[in-house]
């Protein structure tokens, strides 16, 4: 499976996408520049080699044509990002990771968007595609750090079942990530406004925290292998009978 990062030149979306190839996947490093999209992943094919990883570079348009489409840009750039590959990732599961934050002095605070979540947005933006809502609150530079395991829960949300279960799969390709079925796209916005939370954990701490549920005990996630099928069946939902579903 192919996945595109739109705005993988930023530590979000590098860090994702160098994870993701790290696990077997075909990854594109998105950006509005191709030519920014090359430096960063030649950077980070030099500095993780030996590790066969399969990343290449384009602009977001090229980045669009993966199978599964990540939106890695500031919040605020999100849903226009989305729309202006709207045709690209038609049928496609979206996976929107945006935070809306802002950082007054020493604060951060959520910020409420349009449609109450950045994926509310992105979904609005591009209805012809199955967003579904993740990684969060999985701090960046530890997504990057592919030579140590990243251990968080990831909440996961659409209003897409097979956006979900597609997500789900993804995430628990990656050791010591467990995905765990949030619900519907609503549930976006206090998941993204809880990254505001985390953010001043860090400052007054002084480290970089991820989240981790209790009570869960033998709660098993998907198994990686489906995840294509996944992909496959959000194309067809979007495609076929209940495409005016979103
Ligand atoms: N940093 C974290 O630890 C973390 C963790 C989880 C989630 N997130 C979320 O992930 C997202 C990306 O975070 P980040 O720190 O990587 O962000 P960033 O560095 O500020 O931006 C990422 C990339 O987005 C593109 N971009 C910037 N402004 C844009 C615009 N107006 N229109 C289109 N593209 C634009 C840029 O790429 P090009 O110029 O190359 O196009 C930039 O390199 C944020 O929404 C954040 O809330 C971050």
């Amino acid at each position: 499976m192919r996945i595109g990062v739109l705005g993988a030149t930023g530590p979000a979306g590098s860090g994702l996408a160098v994870r993701l190839a790290s696990v077997g996947y075909d990854v594109t490093i998105g950006s509005r520049s191709k030519y920014r999209a090359m430096e960063v992943s030649d950077k980070l094919l030099a500095k993780w080699p030996g590790q066969d990883l399969s990343i290449t570079a384009s602009d977001n348009e090229g980045a669009a044509a993966a199978d599964v489409v990540v939106i890695a840009t500031p919040w605020d750039a999100a849903g226009a990002t989305a729309a202006s590959v709207q045709d690209e990732l038609a049928g496609k599961v979206v996976i929107s990771m945006a935070n809306a934050l802002a950082k007054v002095g020493h604060e951060f605070q959520p910020l409420v968007p349009p449609r109450g979540s950045v994926a509310a947005s992105v979904q609005a933006a591009v209805p012809r595609s199955h967003v579904a809502a993740a990684f969060h609150h999985v701090p960046a530079k530890e997504l990057g750090d592919i030579a140590h395991p990243i251990e968080s829960d990831v909440l996961v949300c659409s209003d897409h079942p097979s956006a979900t279960e597609c997500v789900i799969d993804i995430v628990s390709s990656i050791p010591d990530l467990r995905a765990l079925d949030s619900g519907e796209l609503s549930n976006a916005a206090p998941i993204e406004a809880f990254a505001a939370v985390l953010l001043q954990v860090n400052v007054r701490y002084k480290t970089r925290v991820a989240i981790r549920f209790t009570g869960l005990d033998g709660a098993g996630p998907a198994s990686r292998s489906t995840a294509a099928a996944h992909a496959a069946t959000a194309a067809q939902d979007v495609s076929g009978a209940d495409a005016g579903e979103s």
